[in-house]
């Protein structure tokens, strides 16, 4: 991964190098810990985050739910956030807060061990590669359910719960798939490793409902009102696998991922196994609103003041 100067710890900037932890840290044995994965673009505006205040709503809720208080108020994060890209000097990377309980307890009785928070910035291309994004990835139906919610809280973006898409993500790889989607426990379509997924299908998009467990993505909400903005038919519901195979364009979203067309599943070329017109005009449209183009859009837009390289 690229380096850069400076990650924030503990309400404070310190070196790269030295942004440590105890190896007897809870959070490190088992799984404690809840993050964001959020991105700064630069656009005319400037540097900006993307629905960053959503993203930190969301590391609030996540927090909660493991009943994890973060010693930091929401607007103490925003400007530690906007603080650490400044002092990078990036007009555009990948940020990684993350809340877990740290040193000073062991055992499975958590609510002992202090909370210490963190936030990581650094460049970072496509997380599916951009000739993924172009011309769509080959993903395959993972052997490993989503986590249920009656064993945990897919709502919750717990550290511990990745787990679950590591271990898909692995078997998708190591069968030479890009990427996995994962059926939930009634065994239906929930989402990608990473990543939401649609279905399109007669002009219609389809995309599972809160009851399959997804994660509640931030670029799925913007993509739903981007999809009603142009006047597009959108249902939230559940979704059978065969429904991804028959559909005429499927694709995928995630802040690290972006909008990524999906080709092909299980070795079913999908549609014309090209990304197909509503994914492309999707595509389009997110990722002016990503780079601050399109004005409908702007309110989305957390602008940060980064300095000019000192080089
Ligand atoms: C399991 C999972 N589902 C969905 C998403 C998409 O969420 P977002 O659009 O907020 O990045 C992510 C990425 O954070 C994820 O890890």
């Amino acid at each position: 991964m690229q380096q850069v100067d400076f990650i924030w710890h503990n309400g404070e900037l310190v070196a790269w190098e030295d942004a440590k932890v105890h190896v007897l840290t809870h959070g490190l044995h088992y799984g404690t810990g809840v993050f964001e994965g959020e991105r700064a673009y630069d656009t005319p505006h400037g540097t900006a985050i993307f629905r960053h205040r959503d993203h930190l709503e969301r590391l609030f809720k996540s927090a909660e739910l493991y009943y994890m208080p973060i010693p930091y108020t929401l607007e103490e994060l925003r400007s530690a956030t906007h603080e650490l890209i400044a002092a990078n000097e990036l007009r555009e990377c990948y940020i990684r807060p993350i809340v877990f309980r740290g040193y000073g307890q062991m055992g499975l009785y958590p609510l002992d061990a202090p909370v210490e928070v963190s936030i990581a910035v650094w460049p970072w291309g496509a997380y599916l590669g951009e000739e993924g994004k172009r011309v769509g990835v080959r993903a395959k139906i993972s052997s490993w359910r989503r986590i249920s919610p009656d064993s945990l809280i897919p709502h919750s973006k717990a550290s511990g719960q990745y787990l679950n898409s590591v271990l898909a993500k692995i078997e998708a790889s190591k069968s030479g798939y890009e990427e996995s989607i994962l059926l939930d426990h009634h065994g239906l379509v929930c989402e990608g490793s990473g990543e939401n997924i649609y279905a399109i299908r007669d002009g219609e998009i389809i995309t599972p409902p809160h009851t399959a467990g997804i994660l509640d993505g931030i670029s799925r909400k913007s993509i739903i009102q981007i999809t009603r903005d142009l006047g597009h038919r959108v249902v939230e519901r559940d979704l059978a696998r065969a429904e991804l195979y028959l559909a005429d364009e499927v694709f995928m979203t995630g802040t690290a991922a972006e909008l990524v067309p999906v080709r092909e599943i299980d070795d079913h070329t999908i549609g014309s196994g090209q990304p197909g017109p509503i994914t492309r005009e999707l595509a389009r449209v997110f990722d002016d609103a990503l780079h601050g183009r399109d004005r409908r859009y702007l309110e989305w837009l957390d602008v940060v003041e980064v300095p000019s390289k000192t080089v």
